[in-house]
């Protein structure tokens, strides 16, 4: 097989937690991978370094996902490298927290450039560019469910990104294309640890049936599922927090 006769994926926020996870795994399922990062190129380049270790196929390319000419950039560069492009999951995504009350608006429109602009950006660039037989996988979170004090700004953006994904399945018909998005709950990440007491984390994993938090792997096993054989899930928010809420 030549170098642009398989699947290929682009991972937004593969310098984090979650999207260095799916990149490692989409890798090892046999996609060539192109993974994202904004500020942490080092993180990126390590996980470049571990599929290419593994024999697979990758490379880095940075940028703002609000950044429409950057995101048409990190495309066109999938394309160059490998074709096209099969799949994209986009977890890039920011979590400030504070009470309503003491929210900084500055704050908010952060959160709401990069997190729904950001998927509209990414999404709309899929919506272009992604082959027949593709998978379009944007993030939401469980906090959309949970509701908990705090989660203001972070929950409004995400309940954005929910809104987006069946109506963008729908206006991809006929292309071959899944739209989903996966609605983590606690996840083992910088994002989710930041700001958080050692207490509070164990307080948290003790609340899920399982018994602990989940795992960037946890994820990563349901993108991998609705980048390659779950054709017949699409326009869903599926929430991936090993319980019922
Ligand atoms: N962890 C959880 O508990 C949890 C729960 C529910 C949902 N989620 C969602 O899952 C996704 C991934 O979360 P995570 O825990 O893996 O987060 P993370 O470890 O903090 O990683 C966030 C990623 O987003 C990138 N990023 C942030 N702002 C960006 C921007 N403006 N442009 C481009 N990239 C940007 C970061 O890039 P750099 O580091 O290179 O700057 C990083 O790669 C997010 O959408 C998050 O909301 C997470």
């Amino acid at each position: 097989m030549n170098e642009h006769q398989s699947r290929s994926a682009i991972v937004t926020g593969a310098s984090g937690g979650i999207g260095r996870a799916v990149a490692l795994r989409l890798a090892a399922d046999g996609l060539a991978v192109l993974a994202h990062y904004s500020g942490n190129r080092e993180r990126a380049e390590k996980t470049v370094r571990q599929i290419r270790a593994a024999g697979g196929r990758a490379s880095s390319w940075a940028g703002d996902v609000a950044d429409e000419s950057a995101m048409d950039a990190l495309f066109g560069a999938a394309e160059e490298a490998f074709g096209g492009v099969d799949v994209v999951v986009h977890t890039a995504g920011i979590m400030p927290l504070a009470p309503l009350a003491e929210l900084d608006l500055d704050v908010f429109d952060q959160v709401q450039r990069t997190n729904v602009r950001g998927t509209a950006v990414v999404a709309q660039q899929a919506a272009r560019r992604v082959r027949p037989g593709g998978a379009v996988v944007l993030f939401s979170t469980s906090i959309t469910r949970l509701q908990s004090p705090g989660y203001a700004a972070y929950a409004m953006s995400k309940g954005a990104v929910e809104a987006l994904t069946l109506i963008l399945a729908r206006e991809l018909r006929g292309r071959d294309v899944t739209v989903n998005t996966v609605a983590p709950g606690p996840t083992d990440t910088p994002l989710f640890r930041e700001g958080k007491p050692a207490e509070l984390i164990d307080t948290i994993a003790g609340l899920n049936p399982m018994g602990r938090l989940g795992t960037p792997e946890d994820i990563a096993d349901v993108v991998a599922a609705l980048a390659g054989p779950a054709r017949w899930i699409n326009g869903q928010v599926l929430y991936a927090n090993g319980s019922a809420a």
